[in-house]
């Protein structure tokens, strides 16, 4: 860390830690797991791209699915596996959590399902990388499989900036402490359609003393998926659906043959 920011999901960064406790909380995110289990049929197989902590993965393997949840970052991943370990028998034997970096995809099995949730997909380049990621999403579905990815619809997410400093949100840490997240700033560059939103992580104690501040950055690129998607011989399924106040899960489905 040269600059004194992590980028999201570093292993010492308190995104990756606190991550479970605020997307737990955070109200744009209901009924993903819903829309989600609804594209898979009864039982069948799912690959989660950047499954993270296990937050999806986790309540579809619960429904029955069979789930590979594949990940880049070791701190997401080992919490991931953590909550595997204390699942029943019968639930961890349908779901695994493999380190994987979704622009080489080479798992060498097909899936009913293939998802991207919480602009997942938008953490890498479209220019550079969204050409290798739908191939690989389109070589791991099996014919008359489904894939559904939830991006960020940017220009909500510029409409209105928050003023520096401000308080985002504040909550109770199981230990008794307190975290608060605090805006920094926020760039939009519409040329690359890069958005990176910096924020503080801080923890302090129940009276208001300050134990320690991560400043943190959360980089999204904006992209049109079709024309990807459609290379990759993969078929849109009807308008994008809202999900939450900046973001929309766009569904395609692979031709059965
Ligand atoms: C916003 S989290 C989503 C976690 C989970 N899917 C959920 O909905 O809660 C995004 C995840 O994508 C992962 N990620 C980012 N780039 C990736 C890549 N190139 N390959 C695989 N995973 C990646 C991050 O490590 C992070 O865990």
């Amino acid at each position: 860390m040269t600059s004194g920011i992590r980028p999201y999901y570093a292993s010492d960064g308190a995104s990756a830690i606190h991550y479970d406790l605020i997307t737990a909380q955070d109200r744009s995110l209901d009924g993903d797991i819903d829309l989600y289990a609804g594209l898979i049929p009864a039982g069948g197989s799912v690959l989660e791209l950047g499954a993270g902590t296990g937050r999806i993965a986790i309540p579809l393997a619960e429904r029955g699915f069979t789930v590979t949840g594949l990940d880049i970052a070791p701190s997401m991943l080992a919490q991931a596996e953590a909550r595997r370990g204390a699942l029943p028998d019968d639930v961890a034997a349908r779901l695994r959590f493999v380190r994987g970096d979704m622009r080489s995809l080479a798992l060498g099995q097909s899936f009913d399902a293939v998802i991207a949730t919480f602009f997942t997909l938008a953490h890498v380049q479209p220019a550079t990388a969204w050409k290798q990621v739908f191939a690989g999403i389109a070589r791991h579905l099996r014919p008359g499989g489904r894939l559904a990815a939830h991006l960020p619809l940017v220009d909500k997410m510029i409409a209105t900036p928050p003023a520096a400093g401000s308080l985002l949100f504040q909550t109770p840490t199981t230990d008794g402490d307190s975290l608060a997240l605090i805006f920094v700033e926020q760039n939009y560059a519409a040329k690359s359609g890069r958005f990176d939103l910096t924020l503080d992580y801080v923890l302090g104690t129940a009276t208001g003393d300050e134990r320690s501040r991560s400043r943190e950055r959360y980089t999204l690129f904006h992209g049109d998926p079709a024309p990807f998607a459609e290379r990759a011989g993969l078929r849109p399924m009807g308008e994008p659906l809202p999900l939450g106040t900046s973001g929309a899960v766009h569904i395609f489905e692979k031709p059965a043959v």
